[in-house]
């Protein structure tokens, strides 16, 4: 493999350095190409763009490999839970059991939140959409707790540990508080003896005069769905965090504007899309067809279909594929839009305007599915995926505040406005 890459520009030949990753990963240096050359590389979308090294998550998109830290994503689905890998891909390894226990014994000293900020959910509209309030929640955290939001990186770094785990074991709690107050509901606080996801769906859904107990198999479910989700390398919202906290912002601001960037439907937002696109169609009758006719003549989107990265079936899809069909068998639940959603699958897969687009199921086409069956509302399913994604955004943001040589992240642009002219006053423009 060459070591350099040569590029011929007018009568000019430059050299440019080629870097590998730990997996093969190649990338031509072009750092200095303006400073060379006076031109930029242009890419929109930053679909051949490299915007850092990380040394966190690696996909392989055509082969459809996902791993944390190297280790594969189907032996963490089978093995692991959410709060281990959380561990795993803030700090770089499995914990110990001792590093477990001091990690959980922080989640659970922080999950409730700060008294007065119960007083500003009393402030948003009660239909306000979950993902505008977490969003807003998680900044507000800056405000709450300044001593961990300096905007100072190395200050910062020196409370990691504890605004890591307030924003991991915070973000449950808002979720949780959003749900309550959107029904009028009174707010249910967390208890020490509940782990992670049983904490969750306690104060989500028990009642405060009963005694509560989250089934096994819900709690699985939850643990296997905020797993798949723990991170996933440079997509929009973390890249958003990672430019967020390159200006030197702290912890809480750089993921409420990963929370932001998750919310659109092109990411975050699929899985709620995917669902109302499964209920119009069960709505119509149609088995799916018909749907994907109008899929092929551009006229919708399959939504949970399609990635940027991967050309080859998503391996987080297939775990869930199958999670979700057994979580409805044991619940005894039987969901037509699964039905629905098993027959677009194989049709898209046997079709030629699919196939030759490289179109496969995404983790966001069955997880919706699985949400439902644990009683999670559909417009609290991207809060969801934001839960599941903290720790890739807090070990992201880690990476950049850590990062000696950092520097704040400033894409260029080919400008194509008006070039200059002269200020034309009010009464002489037509
Ligand atoms: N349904 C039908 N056609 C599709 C779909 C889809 N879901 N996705 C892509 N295509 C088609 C495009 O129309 C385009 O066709 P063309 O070449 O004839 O113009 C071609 O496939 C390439 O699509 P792009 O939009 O250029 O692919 P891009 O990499 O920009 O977008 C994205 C990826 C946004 C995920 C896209 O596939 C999509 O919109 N999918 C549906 C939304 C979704 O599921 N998002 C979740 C992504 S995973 C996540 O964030 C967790």
């Amino acid at each position: 493999m060459p070591n350099n890459a040569v590029l011929k520009l007018g009568d000019k030949e430059l050299t440019y350095p080629v870097i590998v990753g730990s997996e093969g990963e190649k990338a031509i240096d072009l750092r200095n190409l303006r400073a060379d050359t006076g031109h930029i590389t242009y890419d929109e979308g930053y679909g051949n763009t490299g915007s850092c090294e990380s040394a966190i998550t690696y996909i392989d998109g055509d082969a459809g490999i996902l791993r944390y830290r190297g280790y594969p994503i189907e032996q963490l689905a089978e093995k692991s839970d959410f709060i281990e890998t959380a561990f795993l891909v803030i700090y770089g390894e499995l914990p110990t059991a001792e590093q477990r226990a001091r990690f959980s014994a922080l989640l659970t000293e922080h999950a409730p939140i700060h008294e007065r900020m119960v007083y500003l959910f009393e402030s948003y509209p009660r239909d306000a959409h979950p993902m505008a309030l977490l969003g807003a929640m998680m900044n507000a955290l800056s405000c709450y707790y300044p001593a961990l939001a300096t905007n100072d990186h190395k200050r910062d770094l020196e409370n990691f540990d504890v605004a890591a785990a307030m924003a991991l074991s915070k973000v449950r709690t808002i979720t949780a508080i959003t749900y309550r107050m959107s029904r009028g509901l009174p707010v249910i606080y967390p208890k020490r003896a509940f782990k992670y996801c049983e904490n969750f769906m306690h104060m989500m859904f028990s009642d405060p005069y009963e005694h509560f107990d989250c089934p096994p198999v819900v709690a699985r479910a939850l643990n296997l769905i905020l797993l798949l989700h723990a991170d996933h390398e440079q997509n929009c919202s973390t890249s958003s965090v990672r430019m967020v906290a390159s200006s030197g912002a702290n912890l809480f601001a750089s993921c409420a504007a990963g929370i932001c960037a998750l919310w659109g439907p092109l990411h975050g937002g699929a899985n709620q899309a995917v669902i109302q696109m499964l209920e119009e169609i069960h709505a119509t009758g149609d088995d799916g067809s018909k749907f994907i006719a109008s899929a092929k003549a551009g006229k919708s989107r399959l939504m949970g279909f399609g990635h940027r990265v991967y050309k080859n079936y998503d391996p987080r899809a297939k775990i869930i594929g199958k999670a979700c069909e057994d979580l409805l068998n044991t619940l005894g639940i039987k969901d037509p839009l699964l039905d629905i959603a098993r027959h677009l699958e194989q049709a898209a897969l046997s079709d030629n305007y699919f196939i030759d687009r490289k179109l496969y199921p995404n983790v966001d086409f069955y997880s919706g599915i699985m949400m439902r069956a644990i009683g999670i509302p559909i417009n609290m399913f991207t809060v969801m995926f934001a839960i599941g994604r903290m720790p890739g955004w807090i070990s992201n943001w880690k990476e950049v505040a850590s990062n000696p040589k950092g520097r704040i992240y400033r894409p260029r642009q080919i400008y194509t406005g008006k070039t200059v002219r002269d200020y034309v006053p009010v009464d002489k423009r037509g």
